[in-house]
Formats: C-alpha cells, sequence, structure tokens
C-alpha cells in the first residue's frame, strides 16, 4: 500500500506551478507554492484568486455559500515561500514546474534531496527533457518521476505520470494515487521526449505553422478547419500561442538537437522569427498594446 501524500510543496509558481498549487490546494492537501521574489508570488496569487472563482462558479452555480466555503478553505491550505530548501522540510511530494533549463533544474533537485525529508517524492512537470537526466542529480532515483500537466491546470483532466528505470511500485503507485486525488485522469508513460501528449501536440502544431509557412491556407482557416472538421476545441495555431511560442520553439530545438535527422522535429523558420520578434519588442510598445486592449473592453 503506498503512503498517502497530503503535504505537497511545488517549486515555481508560472501559469503551471501555480494551477498545480491551486488544484492541490482544492482538493484538500497542504500546499507551498515558493517561487524566488515576492513579485511572482503575488503574481500567482492574484492568478488563482481569479482560476478559483471560476472553478467554484462551475462547481457551486447558484450556491454562494458554498461557493466562499470552498473557495477560502482552499486558500487557508495554500501556503507560499520564497525559500525552496526551507518550503520541503514536511513535503511529502515536492512538484517541480520551474524554468524548462537541465542545468537550473538539477542544480535545485540536488540542494533539495540534501534538506527534504527521506519519505519525500520528488516530481518534475517538465514538458520536453529527460526525467532520468534530471533525477541523476539527486540520491532518490527509487522516490522520482514525472508528473506532467497541461494548461488550464485547474481544466484539463490529465496527469502524465512518468516512471524511469529506478521509480519504485510504490513511488509510482503513491504518484497515480495523488493524480486521482487531485481529480485527475492518470496515464503511464516511459521517459521519453515528449511524453505522450507532447510527443503528439508539438509536431501537429509545428505541421500547422509550417501550412501557414508555405502558404497553404490562413491561420483563421487552419484553426476552422481543426475545429470543425476534426473537432479540437483550439485550432492549432491559437494552441501553439496558448501553450506559448517561445516554449514551443524550446521544445523543438531541443528535440531537433538530440534527434536531427527527425523530419517532424526541423525548426521552423516563421516560429523562429515570431520568438525573436517578441523578444524584441519594447515595453513601449507593450505598454501601447497593453493600453489599446483595456481601450476595447478586453481584460488584459
Ligand atoms: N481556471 C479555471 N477555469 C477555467 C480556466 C482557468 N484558467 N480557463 C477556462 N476555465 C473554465 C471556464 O470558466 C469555463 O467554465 P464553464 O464551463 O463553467 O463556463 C470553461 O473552462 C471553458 O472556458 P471558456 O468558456 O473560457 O473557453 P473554452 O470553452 O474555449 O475553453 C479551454 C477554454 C478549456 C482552454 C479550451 O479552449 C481547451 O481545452 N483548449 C485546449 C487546451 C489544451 O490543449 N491544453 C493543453 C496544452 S499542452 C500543455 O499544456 C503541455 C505543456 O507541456 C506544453
Amino acid at each position: 500500500m503506498s503512503a498517502a501524500i497530503k503535504n505537497v510543496t511545488v517549486i515555481g509558481s508560472g501559469l503551471m506551478g501555480a494551477g498545480i498549487a491551486q488544484v492541490a490546494a482544492q482538493t484538500g492537501h497542504i500546499v507551498t507554492m515558493v517561487d524566488i521574489d515576492e513579485m511572482a508570488v503575488n503574481k500567482a496569487e492574484k492568478r488563482i484568486g481569479d482560476s478559483i472563482k471560476r472553478v467554484a462558479k462551475k462547481k457551486f452555480g447558484d450556491d454562494g455559500d458554498g461557493a466562499a466555503e470552498f473557495i477560502s478553505g482552499s486558500i487557508s491550505r495554500l501556503g507560499t515561500s520564497t525559500d525552496a530548501v526551507a518550503a520541503v522540510g514536511s513535503a511529502d511530494l515536492v512538484v517541480e514546474a520551474i524554468v524548462e533549463n537541465l542545468n537550473v533544474k538539477k542544480k535545485l533537485f540536488a540542494e533539495l534531496d540534501k534538506a527534504a525529508p527521506s519519505h519525500t517524492i520528488f516530481a518534475s512537470n517538465t514538458s520536453s527533457l529527460s526525467i532520468t537526466a534530471i533525477a541523476d542529480a539527486t540520491t532518490r532515483k527509487d522516490r522520482f518521476g514525472g508528473l506532467h500537466f497541461f494548461n488550464p491546470v485547474p481544466v484539463m483532466k490529465l496527469l502524465e505520470v512518468v516512471r524511469i528505470p529506478e521509480t519504485s511500485q510504490e513511488t509510482y503507485e503513491s504518484m497515480c494515487d495523488w493524480g486521482k486525488a487531485m481529480g485527475k485522469v492518470t496515464v503511464e508513460c516511459k521517459d521519453t521526449p515528449g511524453f505522450i501528449v507532447n510527443r503528439l501536440l508539438i509536431p501537429y502544431t509545428l505541421e500547422a505553422i509550417r501550412l501557414l509557412e508555405r502558404g497553404d491556407a490562413s491561420a483563421r482557416d487552419i484553426d476552422t478547419a481543426m475545429k470543425l472538421g476534426a473537432g479540437y476545441p483550439m485550432g492549432p495555431i491559437e494552441l501553439s500561442d496558448y501553450v506559448g511560442l517561445d516554449t514551443s520553439k524550446f521544445i523543438i530545438d531541443g528535440w531537433h538537437k538530440s534527434f536531427p535527422d527527425v523530419e517532424l522535429f526541423k525548426p521552423s523558420p516563421m516560429l523562429e522569427k515570431l520568438v525573436v520578434k517578441i523578444a524584441e519588442t519594447t515595453e513601449e510598445t507593450l505598454a501601447t498594446m497593453n493600453d489599446w486592449g483595456k481601450a476595447m473592453g478586453k481584460k488584459v
């Protein structure tokens, strides 16, 4: 019988980290969400506050008291910290969702390995890096695995549970049980690039960008075609933007480096250009775009 996970520390409070922390708190876990500074943590708390209201509305409808209790209960279970080492002191599970950089992840886990109790399970939410390579930084490979969530975490039902050869059966079962306690459906996958979803999704969205690049169809028509012709909730161009063009580029660049002969992993010049353009956008342009969005009556 696997040990139940009660205390969860989530490292990283970006889109994914905040979503994981939110759902863990909503489902009764004691959560500590960690980031490097107060500004990042405050931003995540705001995002969680907005999202949890949407969840409560869906869950409780007109039952205002039920919704208020759900929100305050969840928030009361969610603490924050800017000290990762201190935050893992009583964790049963640590889920890492920081920047997609192998060396940074390894450095973090090497530090946490010394500070966390021996029973603590470590997991990475990496989209495309090797779990084995990350786990190499620790002395607890039997208590290490991948827990890969999907954006938006409060809505997407899937959790990919990734085992490396050293992951013990008990650790694997604990991770699956926790996934179910989080309200997710779990699927098992080996430590293979992109696991299941991203291995299929990233080449698919890249193929859509290539279609656009060749001038075969417009972005709008590609998205409409896949929504209405294949039943996808979002078209591939919108989805690339939703996942983040920089994230898509990062994933494909990494795979291309490791597997240069795989045609589907070849970089797209259009994606390269778009990511450079976004990186070059000045603060002034961004402020003007924000103002324009607000003037259009949109929430920016
Ligand atoms: N928090 C809480 N609830 C949210 C939410 C959030 N962040 N975002 C959406 N919702 C809720 C809404 O409140 C709404 O609830 P309702 O049914 O009670 O009205 C419901 O979800 C639907 O939202 P919307 O009406 O705003 O819009 P849509 O119907 O278009 O759904 C979507 C939005 C769920 C994002 C849908 O478009 C979708 O499923 N898109 C595909 C997302 C996807 O493929 N994600 C995976 C990306 S890959 C990934 O994450 C892996 C990584 O490693 C790259």
